[in-house]
């Protein structure tokens, strides 16, 4: 198969085109803008074709998905703390974006998968959403998601547009940017740099191993029912806390480097998805937290050349802004 992958070039995109490729023999256009999050080097030794450009762009859209079968779309604007700082991009590429694929797949008359999120839904304090939960985002992040999905799934109603949605839950493993929680946390624990804890780090959230979510995604453009949106859940849960105490332990940390710091406004608590639609269709986890918690462990410390360049690069100035404290400066001294 030949496959449109946009935002490819990022975390969760290059695990599937590395996928694809590799297991499953298709041929991949990737169409990717190559924000500070999306990164040629995630798309080493991977064959496919790489397009340079935005997905707000009809003229680069056009061009990229000549001769394709299906559009994947992971594109997107994926840091809730950016999402606050500056909502702008997120509302231009969610939004503006999705609508120009949307078009784009309308007029080639292929089938449209929209990577979404578990955020969509909000937070639950117990139990687990459905695909049939209330969409009810909290942050500009989640908000816009949730739009494109609504605007994806219109596409269906109304022009017969063959869609499809996942909505993932948090996921975690190799090539993540280090601002979020994970690569965070492991590269500073690996640095002897304090781990800031937002609130009390009592938020809880859904571990999906992202190689887990690329099969599921994979899964779900060839199996699922067009118009049809799929939740894919962890097998863990883990509170954020207990996820930096476990990446202490797996790097030889020390304990005092935690540090609690002011709460993200409007931070959701828990997070939480029911995956039997997708289990119907024959997809399962097989990757549990503390395997994939070791070989996510073990890929930062083997990768260095990867994650050098971002710690020594803007990510130091967007660090100090957000935590207040020079990435490099904050060792314990004991206490
Ligand atoms: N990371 C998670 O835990 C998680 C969980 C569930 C769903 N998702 C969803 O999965 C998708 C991918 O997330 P990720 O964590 O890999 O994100 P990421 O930030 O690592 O990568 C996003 C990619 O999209 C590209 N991009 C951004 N704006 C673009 C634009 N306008 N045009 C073209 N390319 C653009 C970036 O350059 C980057 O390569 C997102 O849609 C996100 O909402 C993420």
């Amino acid at each position: 198969m030949r496959l449109l992958v946009c935002g490819g070039a990022g975390f969760i995109g290059s695990n599937f085109v590395r996928q694809r490729v590799d297991e499953h023999g298709d041929e991949v256009v990737v169409l990717d803008k190559l924000t500070y999050a999306g990164r040629r080097e995630n798309l080493a030794g991977v064959a496919h074709t790489f397009v340079h450009g935005a997905i707000e762009d009809p003229d680069q859209v056009a061009g990229a998905i000549e001769g394709v079968q299906a559009v994947v779309n992971f594109a997107a604007e994926t840091h809730v703390d950016r999402s606050i700082a500056a909502p702008d991009a997120f509302v231009r590429t969610h939004a503006q974006g999705t609508y120009v694929l949307l078009e784009a797949a309308r007029a080639a008359g292929v089938r449209y998968l929209q990577v979404s999120t578990d955020e969509v839904y909000g937070s639950i304090a117990e139990g687990s959403f459905t695909e049939t939960s209330p969409l009810a985002p909290s942050s500009p992040y989640s908000a816009t998601k949730a739009g494109a999905d609504l605007l994806v799934s219109s596409y269906f109603h109304t022009f017969d547009l063959p869609t499809l949605i996942c909505r993932g839950s948090n996921n975690y493993g190799p090539y993540q940017y280090p601002e979020k929680l994970i690569p965070l946390m492991v590269l500073n624990a690996i640095h002897g740099d304090r781990l800031p804890v937002y609130g009390d780090g009592m938020q809880v959230r859904n571990w999906l191993f992202v190689e887990d979510f690329a099969r599921a995604i994979g899964h779900v453009l060839a199996h699922g029912r067009p118009g049809e949106a799929y939740n894919v859940g962890g097998p863990d849960e883990c509170a954020n806390l207990d996820v930096v105490r476990r990446i202490i332990e797996l790097t030889g940390g020390a304990e005092s480097l935690i540090e609690y710091v002011a709460d993200r406004p409007g931070h959701d608590r828990r997070y939480s998805l029911g995956s039997e639609k997708v289990g119907a269709l024959g997809w399962a986890a097989r990757v549990g937290f503390g395997e994939g918690l070791e070989r996510t462990v073990a890929w930062y410390r083997d990768n260095a050349p990867w994650w050098e360049p971002i710690r020594s690069g803007d990510y130091r100035a967007y660090y100090e802004r957000q935590y207040g404290r020079a990435l490099g400066a904050g060792g314990v001294s004991g206490s």
